[in-house]
């Protein structure tokens, strides 16, 4: 089986930074890479300040978050990826971004090394034929906030070989993680459960059923959620929830998954929720305020 020393991240956004935060935790090597080094040297200042933070609670020691963060090498090309024995792409989630770092990846993974995707929803078998090897190529996927979800979901792709599922499930123990197994269909499946509660949220919104207020109300005392839907919403990033209503929509055929309205337009203004200030919440000030 793959002795996994070195995991490469691709993609420094919060999902990548949460993920090298792990595994470096976790005693891993991590090489953490974005389009430019300024990109993933600001993932990194990232996960310094969650550390920083986890020593002022003291829930880890100062000489382990110095540790930890001492392992993280930000990058900003893919080549040093190639000391790796298994990297993990977390960039952002459309298809053609991601066919094209695997086919860049090719070129220079080291031989038997795993490359795994983050992926939210795009099925595991079809973005294989992108990467170097399908048996060596396999669906890792996390959850947000990473440092505090506990699961993995494992998405085995057609070709994918049970060595590779073996040892992706082994780092995913490493790193604290519980792992479930989905069959390679959109959004495997949590976010095919989850992605048409949060858009229904958005239409209940954009029909003025509820203000955006009731609605988190409404889902976190009457279903006792730790968010509510349009929080969450901002929360994992309106362009990403986009993202993967269109791939559940455009694979399957199936209109249930449309996107609402106010989704796209909020998406269109560039309203991608925290990452961006705004999102169904203006972050602008000391508390997020509701925008309707
Ligand atoms: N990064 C790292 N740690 C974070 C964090 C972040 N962004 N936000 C909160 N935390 C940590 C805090 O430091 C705190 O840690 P300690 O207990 O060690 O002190 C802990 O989380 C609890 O935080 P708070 O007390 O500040 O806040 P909370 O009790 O409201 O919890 C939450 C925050 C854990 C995020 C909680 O609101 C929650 O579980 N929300 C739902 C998250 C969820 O559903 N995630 C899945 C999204 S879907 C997905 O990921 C799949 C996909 O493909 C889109
Ligand atoms: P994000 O927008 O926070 O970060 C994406 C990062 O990818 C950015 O830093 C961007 O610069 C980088 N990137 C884009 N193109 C790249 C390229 N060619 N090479 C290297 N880096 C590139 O997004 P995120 O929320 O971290 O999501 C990343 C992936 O994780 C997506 O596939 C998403 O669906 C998945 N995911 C997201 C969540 C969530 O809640 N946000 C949860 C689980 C999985």
């Amino acid at each position: 089986m793959t002795d996994i020393k070195t995991v490469g991240v691709i993609g420094a956004g919060q999902m990548g930074a949460g993920i090298a935060q792990v595994a470096a935790q976790a005693g891993y090597d991590v090489i953490l890479s974005d389009i430019d080094l300024p990109r993933a040297e600001k993932g990194k200042a990232g996960i310094a300040k969650l550390l920083a933070r986890a020593v002022e609670k003291e829930k880890i020691g100062q000489a382990d978050a110095d540790a930890a963060l001492a392992r993280i090498t930000p990058v900003g090309e893919i080549a040093p990826l190639a000391g790796a024995q298994l990297v993990i792409e977390a960039a952002t989630e459309r298809e053609e971004v991601k066919r094209t770092i695997f086919t860049n990846v090719g070129k220079i993974l080291a031989p038997g090394a795993i490359l795994a995707t983050n992926t939210s929803s795009i099925p595991i078998t079809r973005l294989a034929q992108a990467a170097p090897d399908a048996s060596r190529f396999v669906g890792v996927h996390f959850f947000n906030p990473v440092p505090v979800m506990v699961l993995v979901e494992v998405i085995r792709g057609l070709a994918t070989s049970p060595e590779t599922v073996a040892a992706v499930e082994g780092f995913a123990a490493k790193v604290g993680k519980t792992t479930v197994h989905a069959f390679d269909a959109p959004g495997f499946v949590v976010n095919r459960i989850l992605l048409p509660m949060l858009n229904e949220a958005v239409f209940v919104l954009g029909e003025g059923v509820g203000s955006v207020t009731d609605i988190d109300q409404g889902c976190k005392l009457g279903l006792n959620h730790p968010m509510g839907p349009l929080t969450l919403l901002d929360f994992v990033g309106l362009d990403t929830a986009l993202e993967i209503l269109n791939v559940f929509l455009t694979t399957t055929g199936d209109p249930k998954y449309r996107p609402a309205p106010l989704l796209v337009k909020y998406v269109e203004a560039g309203w991608y929720g925290r990452k961006t200030g705004r999102g169904f919440y203006d972050y602008s000030g000391p508390e997020p305020v509701p925008t309707r």
